[in-house]
């Protein structure tokens, strides 16, 4: 048999650009219920803090770790005052140990004193509420200002008095809105607090857990930033999977995420160092993400740490049932009723339903870190004694080995446990691969992207600097490959998703995004996913296949009454248009359908979305086509584009089943 990659090979040389006749059954096929498309959250390149956690205020709580040592980083002092690091005897909190003490100096003379912040690379000021609050310990009598300020002239956009409740042996807790008058011209600005030294009877105040949010997405408290959770969400997602990704594994044993940890208040979540280079706050934590799912109506794949770090150590398996246990919490605290322990938790910290879970993976690649324990403990004892455990207490979770069929040394999934593929390849990479799953067991891609350039499969240095248009296409042509199995490949998910344009360890995401609101960049990716996602499939239909320049999966959509078809054209001869017809089984001559492609506007194959210039170089045009008098729909694709074709057709049962991850019926 020859693979699809010889033929792949073969018809780059080879393929003449003839017209491509695709006739698509009207019945068969599989019911899926719709295809999962989403993204892999954790906190990479300050996408948490400093990116969709809408905290303002970096370094807010002074926290620290091993690999980052407490310091005063994003803070300045006002009017000459002088700043110390302390340990208190009595700290706000055991976990939030150190505070700042801000004292007048002699070149303060008789001003206000106070302490800046200058966010997360800038503070995005405009016209809209912020909610703020600072913990103030020492007596003081007279009142705070809170400011947003500019940071390089004397403007002050907004600023309120806050009454002093402070005593002199107790934290006490100040909360405020502030509301600026104008919106600042740039990010440039910083966030201030000052008092008036005299009115504080030791001459100096200690503060702790400074916080300032804007208007988050859905007014949560300590919720996300609104501009990209709705960038996210226009892609039109139906499953989040987190937190990670290597967050979730951490570094060592002490320090990956530890979801008790980012529990309850502020003041009792510790942080970590995280594994991308940065302190983390854990504001972003377990209850934020699933307001986040829930807000955006997804469903979740949540990743409970499987006893491996980044250092290759594993938890030997006369220490592991305290591993197994402390992800059954996890798994109760998110969907155990409130008579349950965990759920009970839950129902204190404010939500007393339950959430749904369906899908909890064990570990994250754990093919990977410390290879070959790290990968044959996994088999051996990690990953069975956690599916024996879950599946004696829930009969209805699906269960995600971390790995896939093809990862380390071959990996034969236990059924039904299904596995976790991640691939991060050029466009090509990803082309030839179309057929991956054409004859695999259960997957999700849990994380693809088009990182490389092709001819490169490098880490250093061979790495794509944003999404580029040829690397959209190529994920483009993998995700119709994954649709097309969508009976035993449910869920496709793009990572990392977000990145912080003034600090980031990792260029290729969907969206970037920088303190100003406005470099807010949808990628070339984030058009071509949101295409297909916002068309979504119940019933991969059988259909014509004949692949290569063009690639296509074809089904309906028995809630919505639409028959789809999702195509993409690949290295044509000569770059030359192809001429497509699609007869949908059954339609009759007249039927509309709308057909949106999406082109890159300029030559280079190579062009990306710049968040610094504003480009974008995605073309996107919907014509309304007519079926001619066979009921076939007939259009043309160009060399590199991206399509959908969908018509609403009343013959497609409306089986109304509801929309979820399965595996075929
Ligand atoms: O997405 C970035 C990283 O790539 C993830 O943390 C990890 O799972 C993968 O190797």
């Amino acid at each position: 048999m020859v693979s699809f990659k010889t033929a792949f090979v073969a018809a780059i040389q080879l393929a003449a650009v003839t017209a491509l006749d695709i006739s698509v059954e009207s019945s068969g096929g599989n019911y899926t219920g719709g295809y999962h498309y989403g993204f892999l959250h954790e906190d990479i390149n300050n996408s948490g803090d400093g990116g969709i956690y809408a905290e303002l205020v970096r370094n807010r709580a002074f926290q620290y770790s091993d690999s980052y040592p407490v310091s005063l980083d994003g803070w300045r002092s006002i009017n000459s005052a002088n700043l110390t690091l302390n340990r208190l005897a009595e700290p706000l909190s055991d976990v939030l140990p150190v505070s700042v003490n801000v004292k007048a100096s002699k070149k303060s003379g008789k001003r206000r004193v106070g302490i800046q912040n200058e966010g997360y690379w800038g503070i995005d000021v405009k016209r809209h509420t912020y909610t703020g609050s600072f913990w103030v310990r020492g007596a003081y009598k007279g009142y705070f200002t809170a400011e947003l300020r500019s940071n390089f002239t004397s403007d002050v956009f907004g600023s309120v008095k806050v009454k002093s409740h402070a005593k002199a042996n107790d934290w006490v807790e100040h909360e405020f809105e502030l509301l600026p008058t104008k919106n600042a011209p740039s990010s440039n600005n910083t966030f201030a607090i000052t008092f008036d030294p005299k009115g504080a009877s030791s001459g100096s105040l200690d503060f702790n857990l400074i916080s300032l949010f804007p208007p988050t997405y859905k007014n949560r408290k300590n919720g996300l930033r609104k501009d990209i959770a709705e960038a996210l969400e226009e892609l039109h997602p139906s499953i989040l999977r987190f937190p990670g990704g290597n967050m979730l594994e951490g570094l060592t044993h002490s320090s990956y995420w530890n979801w008790k940890d980012s529990l309850g208040p502020l003041r009792t979540r510790p942080g970590f160092e995280g594994v991308w280079n940065y302190q983390q706050t854990h504001g972003l934590g377990l209850l934020e993400y699933l307001y986040w799912a829930e807000d955006m109506g997804l469903d979740i794949v949540i990743g409970i740490y499987a006893g491996l770090s980044l250092d290759g150590e594993v938890t030997p398996e006369a220490d592991f049932q305290a591993i197994i246990d402390e992800g059954l919490d996890e798994i109760e605290f998110i969907r155990g009723s409130v008579d349950t322990k965990w759920g009970a938790v839950r129902a204190e910290l404010g939500h007393p339903e339950p959430f749904a879970l369906n899908y909890v993976e064990i570990g994250n690649e754990d093919w990977l870190a410390g290879y070959p324990g790290g990968w044959s403990s996994y088999k051996a004892y990690r990953l069975p004694l956690f599916v024996e455990a879950i599946n004696n207490a829930y009969d209805d979770i699906t269960i995600i080995a971390s790995g896939a069929t093809t990862d380390g040394d071959g990996f034969d999934i236990p059924t039904p446990v299904i596995g976790d593929y991640h691939p991060y390849r050029s466009a090509d990479a990803l082309v030839e691969e179309f057929d991956r799953f054409d004859n695999d067991v259960g997957h999700i891609v849990g994380e693809v992207a088009a990182t490389h350039p092709n001819g490169g499969s490098g880490w250093n240095g061979d790495l794509m600097p944003f999404p580029v248009w040829i690397g959209a296409v190529g994920e483009s042509i993998s995700l119709i490959g994954y649709e097309r199995n969508a009976d035993h490949v449910p869920g496709t998910f793009y990572a990392p998703v977000l990145r912080n344009m003034n600090k980031w360890q990792w260029a290729v995401t969907i969206l970037q995004f920088a303190a100003d609101t406005a470099m807010t960049t949808r990628s070339t990716s984030w058009y071509v996913w949101e295409l297909f996602a916002k068309y979504p499939i119940t019933r991969v239909l059988p259909a014509t296949a004949e692949f290569d320049p063009v690639f296509y999966v074809a089904g309906s959509n028995e809630d919505l009454g639409t028959l789809v078809w999702k195509g993409a054209v690949y290295n044509t001869t000569n770059n030359a248009a192809v001429p497509i017809t699609v007869a949908f089984e059954g339609v009759e001559a007249g039927t509309k359908a709308e057909l949106t492609v999406l082109t890159n506007n300029g030559e280079d194959d190579y062009a990306y979305n710049d968040p610094h210039t504003g480009v974008n170089v995605v073309d996107s045009t919907t014509t309304v086509l007519e079926a001619n008098d066979d009921g076939v729909f007939e259009f043309e694709l160009p060399e590199l584009s991206v399509a959908v074709l969908a018509a609403t057709v009343e013959s497609v049962t409306k089986a109304r089943r509801s929309r979820g991850l399965r595996i075929a019926e």
